[in-house]
């Protein structure tokens, strides 16, 4: 088996994964593949310092390697506040409003990746896989050939990738898109995603594309493009779910609603996850139904994320506004509609939150797969499941096709699905939920990480010579 090298943004180390739900899945994801593999996982510390040393710090916890370095301010505020966080994750998710473009960020971003590039180079050794993860490094794979590398390398894309008649919106769209097909596979989470790529491929740089095989030749090389829909690392989460910790995080929660029914959303406090319209829904739901104050409550967990960035500042504001506006509106003395809790929580405590919670909500405006919907599901009773209202605009609608799907945007769709939620019968949530959890189950992230490196290793390395 081949060596793994894996770069991402960020680096967690496996004594930090209990905030998987809420912090995204590629934490866990990478772990585990590390652990199989060997090899070693680089990226940033999430340290800042006064200058960029390119000093390298290796740990090892649990099996797996990491390799890290700091970063300098300046750095930071281009390459990840900047470009990667204000230009690219609100372009991904279509939100041209959001987007800024600002040439120095630019720079900074092309500069981390070279400074990355410079880093990793070392770490690889000549029969490894690279594997490169996500919006922040998609010129790292051009930026490694330069130095030399011919391994075979991959680029697993976390994010939505967007329609082209948006893309193109992005100052040298094409230069980013070209150093991208340096890659040998690009990994994308749901057909959706691959082929709005293998279109701006096709129509903008002229890429002869084969969309059955994902085969795409571009300037004399060939870039193999595939959907890889990424799951959760069941066995640990359903291990988790056992713990004592678990139990009483549960049992805390339903001693605190007085047997009002519970319903759950977990996210980060990200303009994507469609908070301020859920808040909407669920306000326009206790419209409908004043008298429902008194046996529903709604859970909010929202750890703050990307604090430096001016949007994800406003979002929260917009957030405190509007939960306080629907709370004061419809609170009595005695109760209150909707608790919203900035502080993030383990995954043993957030799986006893999901089982107390008989409603899950994971409505995302768009969303390139999202692990809370899975991780919900996993959490239930299989004796007495709750139901999952999902977001028709998050990858994992495509998988969970039995969740009730919602139009995020429409306070009245959601509204309908809560009401449709409440008076669902057992039968019924069972049939649902035994569907769902088949698929959560069995495209665990063991297998996508499987398929990816499997599918990565079988691929011819390409004559880079000339
Ligand atoms: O889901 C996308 C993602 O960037 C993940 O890679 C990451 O774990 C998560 O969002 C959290 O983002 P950040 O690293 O910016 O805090």
């Amino acid at each position: 088996m081949n060596r793994l090298v894996v770069v991402s943004n960020r680096v967690a180390v496996p004594k930090a994964r209990g905030v998987a739900g809420a912090q995204g899945g590629l934490a866990g994801a990478l772990n585990a593949a590390l652990k199989k593999h060997g090899g070693v996982w680089f990226g940033w510390s999430g340290q800042e310092c006064e200058e960029f040393t390119g000093n390298i710090n290796l740990q090892r916890h649990e099996g797996v390697t990491t390799a890290t370095v700091d970063l300098g301010h300046q750095d930071i505020e281009e390459y990840y506040n900047g470009y990667a966080n204000s230009t690219l994750w609100p372009l991904f998710h279509f939100r041209l409003d959001l987007t800024e473009y600002e040439r120095e960020t630019g720079k900074g971003y092309e500069r981390v990746n070279e400074r990355f590039a410079e880093s990793v180079a070392p770490l690889v050794d000549r029969d490894d896989l690279v594997w490169v993860h996500d919006y922040h490094l998609l010129p790292l794979g051009a930026r490694l050939r330069e130095r030399g590398l011919r391994n075979r390398m991959g680029f697993f894309l976390h994010t939505p990738w967007p329609p082209t008649r948006l893309f193109v919106s992005l100052p040298y769209h094409e230069r980013l898109v070209r150093t991208m097909l340096e890659y040998d596979l690009i990994g994308f989470q749901t057909d959706e995603w691959l082929e709005s790529f293998c279109h701006y491929c096709k129509k903008e740089l002229g890429a002869e594309v084969d969309e059955d095989s994902g085969r795409i030749a571009y300037d004399g090389r060939v870039t193999h493009a595939r959907a890889y829909p990424i799951g959760i690392d069941y066995e640990h989460l359903m291990a988790q779910a056992e713990t004592g910790e678990a139990r009483q995080a549960g049992q805390r929660l339903l001693a605190s609603t007085r047997r009002r029914t519970a319903m759950i959303g977990v996210d980060r406090l990200d303009y994507s996850k469609g908070l301020p319209e859920r808040l909407d829904g669920i306000a326009r739901f206790f419209d409908n139904h004043p008298e429902r104050v008194r046996d529903v409550v709604f859970i909010q967990i929202a750890p703050p994320s990307r604090e430096d960035v001016e949007s994800y500042q406003r979002i929260r504001a917009t957030l405190e506004q509007k939960a306080g506006q629907i709370n004061g509106a419809r609170s009595e003395v005695d109760v209150v509609p909707i608790r919203y809790v900035n502080k993030g929580h383990s995954l043993a405590e957030l799986c006893g939150f999901y089982r107390a919670a008989k409603i899950g909500l994971v409505t995302p405006l768009r969303d390139g797969m999202n692990l809370v919907a899975k991780e919900y599901v996993a959490a239930q009773d299989p004796e007495d499941p709750g139901v999952l209202i999902l977001s028709r605009f998050a990858g994992a609608a495509r998988q969970l096709t039995d969740a009730v799907l919602v139009n995020p945007h429409s306070p009245d769709d959601l509204a309908q699905a809560i009401d449709m939620a409440l008076c669902m019968p057992l039968e019924e949530r069972k049939r649902r939920w035994e569907a769902m959890i088949k698929t959560v189950r069995e495209d665990n992230v063991q297998r996508w990480t499987e398929n990816f490196t499997n599918d990565l290793a079988a691929l011819q390395p390409q004559d880079r010579s000339g």
